[in-house]
């Protein structure tokens, strides 16, 4: 992508063909670029070869929220989702956060995988054994995985849990095994090292093996992201700034409280992360796995991201698992997948796991705000009337006016839409008495 700036003022009232054009130039991509997410882009024939029993290839919206500058450089951040807000939300809150923007660290991209040993007798005995053939095993795991060392990457540690002594299973114990996968996702090549290497194990072990498969609590591949806000910037027609600062931190430690509300907030942090997922071809339900065992890490379900008053403004801050890849995965095959990646800029793991982390610390910004002040009601009250407009079939500014018109009489519905938009419509159109 350009170095230029992803502060698109505008860009949502724009036809997407016209946004369509900005974001060509914007990204310096081909002209037929987005030719990738048009109907037919994923073929039926490349779909069949992807899942079982393929009947058809289903559509999401896909977006891109505007104004995130992430380490220094300005990004635009593309998301599928079906929900109305999420995008609107994350590029506010990105809005409010320049021009320092976000700031991510991204740690090694280390995987685990698991290989589960029962049916011991001398759990102890087992595990002393395994930990004396530990840099044995890692040297087995690191020759099956030659091009991966090449690229600075493969097996970096070999660790032995012991998990109970006795029961149903007999003596269990499970082996990690620590995997830099670079800008893999990871999780065929550690389920093929957890395979190979299983039988050795478990005969080391003394023991029978079990499972052998990657972990999803990543909690080696983590990012961490954080921004600032001045109180000027986070004022609202209603609330001073000082007021909505005070507010987000109470919601925060609201949620560091209860897991009832920290499942909700972190609900808002994967919106975000999620819409880039699922644009970026990612295995989003891993992350989410991830996520929420991490959340509950301390043995009590917490927030992902926590927000604290600072003189004169508001300091947030997200860690969480973040196990995502630009290479392999439904990246070979989707090609709607890799514009997403192409239009972000995210051609390392490491960069695409910012992006998303900071799409998450937006989104929760942007709800925690909102519920700090006017509600969510009325701005996702706006977003669906503009929404239902459309669907009635409402052009250029009539969407507006429609929309208008739903929001300020509260009656959102389709069918309300359809009347009002015949209503102005009509070149007859009869003023009504106030
Ligand atoms: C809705 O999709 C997400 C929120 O519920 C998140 C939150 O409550 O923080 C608004």
């Amino acid at each position: 992508m350009s170095s230029s700036s992803s502060r698109l003022t505008g860009f949502y009232r724009l036809s997407p063909a016209e946004r369509r054009r900005r974001l060509l130039a914007h990204a310096g991509l081909p002209a037929e670029g987005f030719a990738a997410l048009d109907p037919g882009a994923l073929s039926l024939d490349v779909a069949d070869g992807m899942i079982e029993n393929v009947v058809g290839v289903y559509a999401l919206p896909f977006a891109v929220a505007v104004n995130f500058t992430i380490d220094g450089t300005d990004t635009l951040v593309p998301m599928a989702i079906e929900e109305p807000s999420v995008v609107a939300a994350a590029s506010n809150a990105a809005r409010m956060t320049r021009p320092r923007g976000f700031s991510a660290q991204v740690s090694p991209p280390i995987m685990i995988g698991q290989i589960q040993i029962t049916d011991l007798a001398d759990v102890e005995s087992a595990a002393a054994t395994l930990r004396l053939h530990g840099e044995e095993l890692l040297g087995d795991a690191r020759r099956l995985v030659p091009r991966l060392a090449e690229r600075g990457g493969g097996p970096t540690a070999f660790e032995v849990r012991p998990l109970t002594r006795s029961g149903p299973d007999g003596g269990v114990l499970v082996v990690h095994l620590h995997v830099d996968c670079r800008d893999a996702m990871g999780a065929n090549l550690i389920n093929t090292l957890c395979e190979a290497l299983a039988g050795k194990v478990a005969a080391l072990a003394g023991g029978r093996a079990g499972l052998r498969i990657l972990s999803n609590l990543t909690d080696g591949r983590t990012v961490t992201v954080r921004c600032t806000i001045d109180d000027a910037l986070l004022a609202s027609p209603e609330a001073a700034g000082p007021d909505v600062r005070a507010q987000i931190a109470a919601a925060s430690r609201f949620a560091e409280l209860d897991p009832y509300r920290a499942a909700t907030h972190n609900k808002g942090i994967m919106n975000g992360v999620d819409a880039v997922l699922l644009a970026t071809g990612q295995d989003w339900r891993a992350v989410e796995a991830g996520a929420h065992a991490y959340a509950a890490r301390s043995g009590s379900y917490g927030p992902l991201a926590v927000w604290r008053e600072r003189a004169g403004g508001l300091d947030g801050e997200l860690v969480m698992p973040m196990a995502v890849g630009t290479v392999g995965g439904a990246l070979h095959v989707h090609p709607g997948a890799r514009l997403a990646l192409d239009l972000a800029g995210a051609h390392a793991a490491d960069r695409l796991a910012a992006i998303a982390g900071a799409a998450g610390l937006a989104t929760n910004l942007a709800a925690l705000r909102a519920l700090a002040t006017e509600g969510i009601q009325r701005g996702h009250m706006a977003l669906h009337a503009r929404g239902l407009a459309r669907a009635a079939g409402a052009t250029g500014e009539l969407v507006d006016r429609v929309a208008d018109e739903l929001a300020a009489t509260g009656d959102v519905k389709a069918d309300r839409a359809r009347e009002v938009l015949a209503r102005l419509a009509s070149p007859h159109m009869v003023k009504e008495a106030p």
